[in-house]
């Protein structure tokens, strides 16, 4: 190639000039791909390990193209699919998009639930970015895809370039699953790897970021048949944010006055819930309804002095963690998790107490027995459990993960509350081996949050539960427990809109007299016709126990005319329970009342949720 770079066509010194012009003709085909990829991927800063291997696994891929592939010119054309359930895959392939369309990409990005699978072949370049949820389940955008892309009518994809984000969280046994899967299935049937997949943790900002200058880099180089110049700091972590981001945001919380802090169960409740109001005033944060707040909380500070205590540490020691020094019982008790174990954890911990029997729990064959203990215990149960009070706190602390946001689906309707968010918190409370234990966040609320207090929060959109668009259109809303704080927020704002569709309302409890939350409310709505049928199931009021889903299936032929008129459905709460047989009760009513099998019933649910006419909000 003849270049010549000279002090006037240039951005070199005379220095710089003679040494690119020295050197760079020394260079092979194989080393320019690389450099390009390596100065494209680091443009911001320092490279990764990994930016290294994806340029030179790239640069080695075009090497054994055949002599006329390296010079066809590749479209900077690119798909970004998402699986998101709580809003963060979808943030993250909107900051992707954003930078990609700056490099002058032209990005196809959209839920995998709006996504055509019989488009998959034409596609070149393919970014996805799923979470898992449930136990190792696909978010429930993902599943129509997930489902193709397992079947016997997936396509072979020999000329798809793909690389995957998955998002997860390492205290779940199946970690990141969806994204393995993805990942896997997309190799065997024939895609290239663009970059490596990313597995990342509650704390995903930076590895994710990470991620996106991979791919760019990877798809720089692809593409550098058409462009090789990347403006400098152009590297996804440096640029601007998309101009419709707002400025306050998970990563940079706004701090919340609280208004109102109540608890809505009655006296003699096994169950506290508490209502609780902020203000957004000044923030600039908007949100919608179908949206959820997340919370930033602090952890008990009695167990945080239990925890030192154990330990024998001093409070006050300074300790290094999360690129912060801070005093050892601010750390335990603002940035770090200390309430949750995980395996990689432990077996860090592990390699700390090299004499403790922590190895032999985390020896193969007691996979079961790690997993139960896990699941059952804390950081203060583990170090009593395995004599583990020789750790220094400088080594143990900043092993820790950061405190994860709690996410909560926002309660008011913002055309009704400006300025306000209302949110409805179950608190946790439960009792093992003889300690009470509690819920980080709920606790916090309940007990050491009042009016005039102030907590950091953020907006968490969610575009996958959604009132329709169409005003006029029926909605099924089922919401036992705190599932129903979304459906409050829904009716406001219908009722603030005029909307005139009707809505139907499940909710559920323990008892009609001390856990009916928000009755008044629901009640004016009826009368107002806001709200045009509610039925309540309350479990421990009669012999036998009664919950929302067979209310559904006594209410069955109404329900399915309801879903022949265009009704949308709504599901809103336990995920591990009630989500599920709510969802078994929505086959039964397709396949009772429409005359269908159960697995064409199945998949007409299949086809509602893809047609976003079933959404959830489960946790
Ligand atoms: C999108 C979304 C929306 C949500 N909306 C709401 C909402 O509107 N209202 C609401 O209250 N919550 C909601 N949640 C749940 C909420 O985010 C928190 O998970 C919940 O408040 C518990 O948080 P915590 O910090 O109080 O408890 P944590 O400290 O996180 O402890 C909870 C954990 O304790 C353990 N645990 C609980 N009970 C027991 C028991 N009896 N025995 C043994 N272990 C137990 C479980 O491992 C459980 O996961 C939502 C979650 C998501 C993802
Ligand atoms: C109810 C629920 C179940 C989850 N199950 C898993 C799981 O099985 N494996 C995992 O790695 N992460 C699991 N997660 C963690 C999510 O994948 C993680 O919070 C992710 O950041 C969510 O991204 P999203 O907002 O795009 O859905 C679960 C989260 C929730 C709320």
């Amino acid at each position: 190639m003849g270049l010549n770079f000279q002090v006037s066509n240039s951005p070199f010194n005379e220095e710089q000039a003679d040494l690119l012009n020295r050197l760079v003709p020394t260079l092979s085909e194989h080393q320019r791909i690389w450099l390009t990829g390596y100065l494209t991927a680091t443009s911001s800063g320092g490279a990764s390990q990994a930016v290294l291997q994806a340029s030179a696994v790239l640069a080695e891929q075009t090497q054994a193209l055949p002599q006329t592939a390296q010079v066809q010119t590749v479209p900077k054309e690119v798909t970004v699919l998402y699986g998101s359930q709580t809003g963060n895959c979808s943030q993250l392939s909107g900051k992707l998009t954003a930078k990609l369309e700056q490099l002058g990409y032209k990005v196809t990005r959209a839920s995998m639930a709006d996504f055509k699978p019989g488009n998959l072949k034409k596609v070149q370049h393919l970014l996805i970015l799923t979470s898992t949820h449930g136990e190792g389940e696909p978010p429930d955008q993902a599943i129509g895809l997930y489902e193709f892309l397992h079947s016997k009518r997936a396509p072979q994809l020999p000329d798809t370039f793909y690389s995957v984000l998955a998002l997860g969280d390492t205290s779940y046994e199946f970690f990141c699953q969806t994204g393995k899967d993805f990942d896997l299935k997309l190799e065997e049937l024939g895609a290239s790897k663009l970059a490596p997949r990313t597995d990342c943790d509650v704390d995903f900002d930076s590895p994710a970021t990470e991620w996106m200058e991979q791919v760019i880099g990877a798809l720089e180089l692809r593409t550098s048949g058409t462009t090789v110049s990347v403006a400098a700091g152009s590297s996804v972590a440096s640029t601007a944010a998309p101009s419709l981001e707002e400025s306050y945001s998970r990563s940079n919380p706004f701090t919340a006055e609280v208004l109102e802090n109540l608890n809505l169960n009655g006296r003699g409740s096994a169950r506290e819930t508490r209502h609780v109001e902020l203000s957004l005033e000044g923030s600039g944060l908007h949100y919608e309804p179908g949206d959820s707040l997340g919370i930033y909380p602090q952890n008990d500070p009695k167990l945080v002095d239990d925890l030192i205590e154990a330990l024998n540490w001093k409070p006050e020691e300074e300790v290094q963690v999360h690129k912060q020094q801070l005093p050892l019982r601010e750390a335990l008790t603002r940035v770090v998790e200390i309430t949750v174990l995980t395996k990689p954890l432990l077996q860090q911990i592990a390699g700390l107490a090299p004499a403790s029997a922590l190895s032999e729990l985390l020896a193969v064959g007691h996979e079961e027995e790690l997993r139960s203990y896990i699941s059952r215990h804390d950081l203060l149960d583990l170090v009593q459990h395995y004599e583990l009070t020789g750790i220094a706190a400088g080594e143990l602390v900043p092993l820790l993960r950061k405190i994860p946001p709690r996410l909560y689906s926002i309660a008011s309707s913002p055309s009704a509350n400006p300025e306000e968010v209302h949110i409805t918190v179950r608190t946790v409370r439960y009792e093992n081996e003889g300690r009470e234990r509690s819920g980080v966040c709920s606790v916090q609320l309940a007990e050491r949050v009042e009016a005039g207090d102030a907590l950091p929060v953020f907006i968490q959109h969610n575009a996958g539960f959604k009132l329709p668009e169409q005003p006029d259109t029926p909605i099924i809303m089922i919401g036992p427990g705190t599932g129903v704080a979304p459906f409050r927020a829904f009716l406001g704002e219908r009722e603030e809109t005029g909307a005139e569709g009707k809505s139907w309302l499940f909710y559920g409890d323990q008892h009609f007299a001390t856990d009916f939350l928000y009755q008044i409310e629901w009640q004016k709505w009826i009368k107002s016709g806001v709200l045009t049928r509610m039925d309540v199931a309350f479990s421990r009021d009669s012999e036998e126990k009664v919950y929302v889903q067979h209310r559904m299936l006594e209410h069955s032929r109404e329900l399915y005319e309801w879903l022949q008129a265009g009704a949308y459905i709504y599901v809103c709460g336990d995920e591990k329970k009630m989500a599920h047989d709510v969802h078994a009760a929505l086959i039964r009513i397709l396949e009772q009342e429409g005359g269908r099998s159960a697995d064409e019933a199945a998949a007409e649910l299949i086809r509602l949720q893809q047609e976003k006419r079933y959404q959830r909000d489960i946790y």
